[in-house]
């Protein structure tokens, strides 16, 4: 194992907090890597007053010396990227070839991939699966299917393209057409705009594989940073209510082109509670005023769709599979203030289905939609909590709740977060060293 390098990935159904962990990460890191998902994912970074809204960007730019790469398993948006560069610039943070560096082999999110995703959705009505609807599945579709892929690189020559976009959407005119009567798209205007954004960030694109492994070998430190959640993992979340990469710390080597050895240590982000965007199972879900109030209390709004999140308790036998899953080192504990004034809170511990306990967690099977949690009930904890700098400033139930959790998640929490800024951490049973 590496140990310069950290691998940060949440453990839930997304939104864990990620943004905040890999920026204080960042400092020390030379490069920050995205791996997978796309512009579906929300990365919040909040510095004194301002609050950036990362989705393609890795949440590295805001320090300076920091290389951010997006990676080849990473579904890249153009004029999303773009949009979010020029954003930043407004804001005055430097982004340009020297500190954004964009993989050739990423494959890119095309208009007919944002096309599908919605009429997909919207055919299948009651059952769809609630997806951002950024065409991140129609474009991992069709990196699979291979012929009717574009990829960053193909975006700088643009007679290529040219030839490569007319004839797939000649295919896609075709098949939406048949399938749900649409409008055909404008091929000619899409090899514009397309061809028009690969000059932009021509400058910025490089194979990133090639240029990781040469940090590795030189011992530079790098921080890979997951998107979604490992709920949400193409093989190993609730199917088929997932995304379509691979998001646990098992997909760094192929998104990023490194050996696994360079993953490094891991931290696995947990709420204090669980949260969850778009349909599927979700057995600790509290549809009721423990939800609202933890909904209203956390902002848990989509960073990305600005839905309503989903809330309910900590469930530990799911974030316990996925901490095995990737071989979780330690934890970053956030959102703890958010639990602040409940009487009780209660952590799940188990399942039952059909009235029957079951051991373990298979995501991939059946039984979890049926599954009904077995709780465990604590002490809450009066009084604010985001002043808290040391472990031992917290109440002593709040201190009571993160000893439960560590002793069910079979490992330490290293970090604990108790508000949006970067001061409002708590420094706990981290191998990672003073932020
Ligand atoms: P997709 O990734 O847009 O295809 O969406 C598939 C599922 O993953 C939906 O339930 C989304 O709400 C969820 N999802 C995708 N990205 C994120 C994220 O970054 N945070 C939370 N949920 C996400």
């Amino acid at each position: 194992m590496d140990d310069r390098n950290v691998t940060v990935i949440g453990l839930q159904w997304g939104d864990e907090g990620k943004g905040k962990i890999v920026d204080a990460l960042a400092e020390r890191a030379r490069y920050v890597v995205r791996y997978c998902g796309g512009a579906n994912a929300g990365h919040t970074v909040t510095v004194g007053p301002e609050r950036y809204a990362l989705h393609l960007i890795p949440s590295g730019i805001l320090h300076a010396g920091v290389g951010n790469v997006v990676g080849n398993g990473v579904a890249f948006d153009p004029p999303e990227a773009l949009g979010e560069i020029a954003g930043l610039r407004e804001r005055g943070v430097s982004v340009g070839p020297e500190n954004l560096h964009v993989c050739s082999a990423a494959n890119v999110v095309m208009p007919w991939h944002k096309a599908a995703d919605r009429l997909s959705e919207e055919a299948l009505g009651s059952g769809r699966l609630g997806t951002t609807a950024r065409g991140i599945g129609p474009c991992y579709a069709d990196k699979a299917t291979r012929s009717t892929a574009v990829r960053v690189g193909d975006l700088l020559d643009a007679d290529a393209l040219g030839e490569k976009v007319r004839r797939i959407a000649k295919v896609k005119n075709a098949t939406f057409a048949a399938l749900y009567g649409a409008e055909p798209m404008d091929a000619e205007a899409i090899v514009e705009e397309y061809a028009a954004c690969g000059c932009e960030l021509a400058p910025m694109v490089t194979n990133t594989g090639a240029m990781l492994r040469r940090a590795i070998a030189a011992g530079e430190p790098i921080c890979f940073e997951g998107g979604q959640g490992s709920l949400l993992d193409i093989d190993h979340g609730t199917f088929p209510f997932v995304t379509s990469s691979a998001v646990t710390a098992c997909g760094v080597p192929t998104g990023a082109g490194v050996p696994p050895s360079a993953v490094g240590r891991v931290v696995g982000v947990i709420k204090a509670y669980t949260t969850r965007v778009g349909a599927g199972p979700f057995p600790a879900e509290q549809d009721n005023e423990v939800g609202e109030r933890i909904r209203e209390r956390g902002k848990e709004y989509g960073t990305t769709t600005g839905r309503p999140r989903r809330c309910g308790w900590f469930d530990a036998v799911a974030a316990r599979y996925t901490a095995d899953l990737s071989g979780v080192d330690e934890l970053a504990l956030v959102l703890l203030d958010v639990l602040s004034g409940f009487e009780r809170v209660r952590v799940c511990t188990g399942y039952r289905v059909d009235g029957r306990d079951v051991e373990g967690f298979d995501p991939a099977g059946s039984d979890f939609a049926r599954a009904e949690c077995v709780y465990e009930e604590l002490d809450g904890w009066d009084g604010e909590i985001t002043e808290a700098r040391t472990f031992e400033a917290l109440p002593a139930s709040a201190r009571t709740y993160v000893e439960f959790i560590e002793s069910l998640m079979g490992r330490p929490v290293g970090i604990i977060s108790v508000g949006p800024d970067r001061s409002q951490t708590i420094m706990h049973h981290t191998a990672l060293g003073r932020l």
